[in-house]
């Protein structure tokens, strides 16, 4: 028996035959779909890698159930960039140096991406570091990963204040 599932990932609409009714998100995308770019470190909630936003809010996709996200729109790393045109939190990585080995790094820009979202950090450096505490960088990139989100975060903001 399958479990049928619909999302709409990365903007497209996807119809699933869920064969195993306790297959996370993360391996769904990992190794169904083919997108890797969420990473698996811990595999149980701890390090932040698998950080994908489902209905524009952070999850971690290595705790949660494919089959309880139907109907969901979910937005992986590899949906962030239009074309060529990297998203703005992307660039700033790259500008700031905000990774190293790189592992941790997709799901570092989706939390930023997230975090911008919900609006609450602005570009307050505590309150960046508290809102991206759940991502762990075992390359100890935190001083780059910090500059790339506050300076991500104010080009949202004179974004608004133009508006
Ligand atoms: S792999 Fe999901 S939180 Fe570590
Ligand atoms: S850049 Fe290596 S784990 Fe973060």
């Amino acid at each position: 028996m399958t479990i049928p599932l619909r999302l709409t990932l990365n903007g497209q609409t996807r119809a699933i035959a869920l064969e195993d009714p306790r297959i996370t998100l993360l391996d769904l995308l990992r190794e169904r779909l083919g997108l890797t770019g969420a990473k698996k470190g811990c595999d149980r909630g701890q390090c932040g890698a698998c950080t994908v936003l489902v209905d524009g809010r952070r999850i971690n996709a290595c705790l949660t159930l494919a089959a309880s996200l139907d109907g969901a729109e979910v937005l992986t790393i590899e949906g962030l960039a239009e074309g060529d045109r990297l998203h703005p939190v992307q660039a700033a990585f790259i500008a700031h140096d905000g990774f190293q080995c790189g592992f941790c790094t997709p799901g570092q820009i989706m939390s930023a991406v997230g975090l911008i979202r919900e609006g609450h950090a602005g570009t307050d450096p505590e309150r960046i570091r508290e809102g991206m505490s759940g991502n762990l960088c075992r390359c100890g990139a935190y001083a780059g990963i910090l500059e790339a989100v506050r300076d991500a975060a104010g080009q949202t903001e004179h974004r608004e204040d133009a508006a």
